[in-house]
């Protein structure tokens, strides 16, 4: 096998010029169902094309391009990634793994290299937390656990999930035909940045991931009472905030007394009714989110908690309710995938180390349906979820070089 020259350049200018499609008051910003992730999509569809993939939205809103193989009985290699991003995000999570695809994809068809197997791209939909508070949506229905319960999930402005796999251009009456066995997938790989800075401080190259960590939401709703802030004696407020801000601080608490397990807890968004400055906040709703490669722990954290912080907002006379939002296990990388990237870095002598992903990614859905891996890239200071995430053109190049020949080596020897 000789290495392979994907072509850095034009992998770069499309991701320049696909996170340029963004909320311009909100840099970065295209969110998952947004009349703006729909015209990063248009972008998608268009360079897929141009790329020599067949390419269709499938019944769960996932944009796929597809390459056929040469041997029709096998099942097909996936890459994928996702093109939504949090709310002011950075330019590099998920866009990174789709681009990464098509980039090797095409390259393939201007070698006149047919693989084996099937070769599909996926941009998977909604990898991260939507509006319906819902995350990894287009791999959950990949490995059919997108649920009739959770397609009736309402966003704030009261659309559906249902009529928003139907916005993207899916079918939320045919998710069935998205559904994959439990080895439907001969194998997974994505290439992410980091969002961590292991890489970076070590000078690696490439990260190998051993292991995607669990998480478990919650929905926790505080309820006290919304009475006029200036007429309302002190002792008379049952004030949500107030109760809210105390559970706030105690999963702060908590979680630092637990990290060494490695164990992490956030509290990242917060409604508050009827969010006025002069009105005693009547009812909080938040989502608090728990990571850790011990699935017990994630799950047990958020009961624990509430049995702690209650006979405190009792006293404040607010009602507290907890109700689980989503989980996901925590997810190990498969050795034969693991084993590609490895002998692909080493290859094109590139450093390689193992971590595990602190980070939550498809490849856990994907990994009910066959074998992940997935190639980590550094990513300036570990910085990501935030408008500073930042990447250099060869860090992006070194992830779809190794990609390139981790998918090869995928395809010489699986059956
Ligand atoms: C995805 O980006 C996540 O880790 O929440
Ligand atoms: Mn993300
Ligand atoms: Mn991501």
């Amino acid at each position: 096998m000789t290495a392979v020259a994907i072509d850095a350049n034009r992998l770069w200018e499309r991701i320049e010029a696909l996170s340029r499609i963004t909320d311009p008051d909100r840099p970065w910003t295209r969110r998952s169902f947004s009349p703006l992730f729909l015209k990063g999509r248009e972008w998608l569809v268009s360079e897929f094309r141009a790329g020599g993939l067949e390419t269709t939205v499938d019944a769960a809103g996932n944009l796929v391009g597809r390459l056929d193989g040469s041997d029709p009985h096998l099942k097909p290699i996936v890459i994928g990634s996702h093109s939504d991003t949090v709310p002011s995000g950075g330019r590099y999570d998920g866009i990174l793994g789709v681009l990464a695809g098509l980039e090797v994809a095409q390259s393939l068809v201007e070698r006149g290299e047919r693989l084996r197997h099937p070769l599909e791209i996926y941009d998977f939909l909604a990898e991260e937390p939507s509006e319906f508070g819902l995350s990894c949506i287009g791999s959950r229905a990949l490995a059919g656990m997108l649920s009739a319960s959770m397609l009736d999930l309402r966003r704030p402005d009261g659309m559906s999930l249902r009529e928003g796999l139907a916005y993207v251009g899916g079918d939320p009456e045919s998710l069935a035909s998205v559904k994959r066995s439990p080895d439907g997938t001969a194998a997974y790989v994505e290439v992410h940045i980091e969002q961590g800075r292991v890489l970076e401080q070590e000078g690696t190259a490439i990260g190998i991931v051993t292991d995607i960590v669990g998480i478990h939401r919650e929905r926790i709703t505080v309820k006290g009472r919304a009475d006029h802030a200036g007429a309302t004696p002190m002792p008379l407020r049952a004030d949500a905030l107030v109760g809210a801000a105390h559970i706030v601080g105690t999963v702060y608490a908590r979680a630092l007394a637990d990290s060494n397990k490695p164990l992490v807890a956030t509290i990242g968004k917060l409604d508050v009714l009827p969010n006025a400055a002069n009105a005693v906040p009547g009812e909080v709703e938040m989502v608090l989110e728990v990571r850790c490669g011990d699935e017990a722990a994630t799950r047990t954290f958020g009961k624990t908690l509430i049995e702690e912080v209650r006979p405190s907002l009792e006293a404040l006379r607010l009602e507290v309710q907890a109700e689980p939002v989503s989980h996901a296990s925590p997810t190990p990388c498969a050795p034969v995938v693991r084993d590609a990237i490895r002998a692909a870095a080493s290859s094109l002598g590139l450093s390689s180390r193992d971590l595990p992903s602190g980070a939550g990614h498809d490849g856990v859905f994907v990994a009910l349906t066959g074998p992940i891996g997935m190639i980590f890239v550094p990513c300036r200071d570990g910085r990501s979820h935030a408008p500073e995430e930042s990447i250099e053109p060869h860090q992006a190049a070194d992830g779809a070089r190794v990609l390139f020949e981790t998918v090869r080596r995928l395809d010489a020897t699986l059956g």
